[in-house]
């Protein structure tokens, strides 16, 4: 398995952004997703797309 090379940018009070060439991603119900290029996942734990931001950490008053 060639797992190349990742960037991950944990963007203040914000998402952690994923750069990569490609990303599979294991939910916790099993299944998985394939994601290319950019994405970014949820720090805040309100996101109603989990594991994916959504964009309410800007709404929500969280600092992280
Ligand atoms: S970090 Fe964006 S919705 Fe949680």
């Amino acid at each position: 398995m060639d797992l190349g090379k990742v960037k991950i940018t944990l963007i203040p009070n914000g998402p952690a952004r994923i750069e990569c060439e490609e990303a599979e991603i294991v939910m916790l119900d099993g299944s998985s997703k394939s994601k290319s290029g950019s994405f970014s996942l949820c720090r805040c734990g309100q996101s109603k797309k989990k594991p994916f931001c959504d964009g309410t950490h800007n709404t929500c008053g969280w600092e992280g």
